[in-house]
């Protein structure tokens, strides 16, 4: 995306003005998938694609927005209680009154925006596009909330105005991404660490099955509930316990409420449980530059994600068997699931291989062509000169 046609773009709907232009990135996760909202690890980083907004206050006290990708435009006051319909301008107009709730005087602006990440890849174009307006309207108003806050500005923007409960991961790396660097976040007690990421003879890879996600409404918040009923449970056996999220539960402990939840919520919780162990046995694998390890653990999640959290879809599941079959290192979905895309970590000679195998054997089945993604890593949530 170029900025210089979003900036003419905006020039033309708002009367040849010029306004500052923002960035923030789409994320890839390497591993730690759906641990967020259970107090667990993610390993995400920021990748290149992401969403890029001009925007110029107006001196009213109404938003007018233009999205060049639907080319779609609305406007509403910045205090109005329902806000917009269309779902693009949802996430900016709950960004606003989110800043707003935590001391950014917002006022009317004007704004137009666009983007790289593919909608519904698992990518969080939408994390990208809260980010974008968090970030530049807390810079235009002068606000001072800190990166954390425009964090949870996004978060709460899809809890309270698009209805997906979503953790803490995508709108953690598109804010606080680095370029070349994964991070290593506990979602529990929130401290983080950059790792340098350059696995010297292997490429990270997506395959974008194009099966659209929608995780607003979607079985997602359901997998977050079977979560909660048995931590639920889990306490009421064990009332001298704190116990918060699956983080603070064993394997003992899913073991004892098994007569109590519903042979579905073990399962799933069975799952978490085990990407716990996964997060940490491919941090340790990082420390010892073992990507053969970090390959497999991949694969295991893979498993679990379809077999147990059941998030997967028959077009991941094939992309999966296929990366198998060619010798890729590791391979999983990637993001919330039930589409999108999958994260591969490929050897240098296989590539070229596998990424024929991969468009070909699909398109043969399914009459789709998968969009192949090399991941670079990029920075988080930005001004652009
Ligand atoms: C979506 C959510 C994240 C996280 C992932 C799964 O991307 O927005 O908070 O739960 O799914 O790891």
């Amino acid at each position: 995306m170029k900025k210089q046609d979003l900036l003419a773009a905006f020039a033309a709907k708002f009367n040849g003005e010029k306004g500052a232009v923002y960035a923030s990135p789409g994320r890839i996760n390497l591993i730690g998938e759906h641990t967020d909202y259970n107090g667990g690890f993610v390993f995400p980083g920021a990748v290149e694609q992401g969403i890029m907004a001009v925007i110029r206050p107006n001196g009213t006290d109404t938003v007018r927005a233009y999205s060049m990708d639907l080319d779609d435009y609305a406007e509403w006051a910045v205090n109005d209680a329902k806000g917009p319909e269309a779902t693009c301008f949802r996430f900016v107009y709950g960004v606003a009154r989110e800043l707003i709730e935590r001391g950014v005087e917002v006022k009317g602006f004007n704004t137009v925006f666009a983007g790289d990440v593919p909608l519904g890849a698992g990518m969080s174009s939408s994390a990208a596009l809260e980010s974008c307006f968090a970030y530049g309207l807390n810079d235009l108003f002068h606000g001072s909330v800190t990166r954390w806050d425009m964090v949870l500005a996004g978060q709460a923007t899809e809890h309270k105005y698009i209805g997906c409960n979503c953790g803490i991961m995508d709108q953690f790396a598109s804010v606080f991404g680095q370029a070349g660097k994964l991070m290593r976040l506990d979602c529990r007690s929130r401290e983080f660490e950059y790792f340098p990421f350059d696995p010297k003879g292997y490429k990270l890879v997506l395959v974008n099955s194009c099966v659209k996600h929608e995780l607003a409404g979607s079985p997602y918040n359901d997998r977050r509930r079977s979560c909660e009923n048995v931590v639920a449970a889990i306490q009421a056996l064990h009332p001298e316990r704190k116990i918060e999220t699956l983080r603070d539960c064993t394997w003992e402990d899913l073991e004892a409420v098994k007569g109590t939840c519903s042979a579905e919520d073990i399962k799933r919780a069975k799952y978490v449980l085990g990407e716990k162990d996964r997060v940490l046995a491919v941090c340790d694998a990082l420390n010892r530059g073992d990507y053969e390890e970090v390959g497999k653990q991949m694969y295991l999640t893979h498993e679990g994600l379809s077999k147990d959290y059941e998030v997967s879809c028959e077009e991941l599941d094939f992309l999966n068997d296929i990366a198998k079959e060619c010798g890729v290192t590791g391979s999983r979905i990637m993001g919330g699931g039930f589409g999108g895309c999958t994260i591969n970590l490929v050897k240098d000679e296989l590539y070229d291989a596998f990424v024929k195998r991969a468009v070909e054997a699909f398109e043969a089945k399914y009459h789709v062509t998968p969009k192949i993604i090399d991941v670079v890593i990029g920075d988080g949530s930005r001004k652009i000169d």
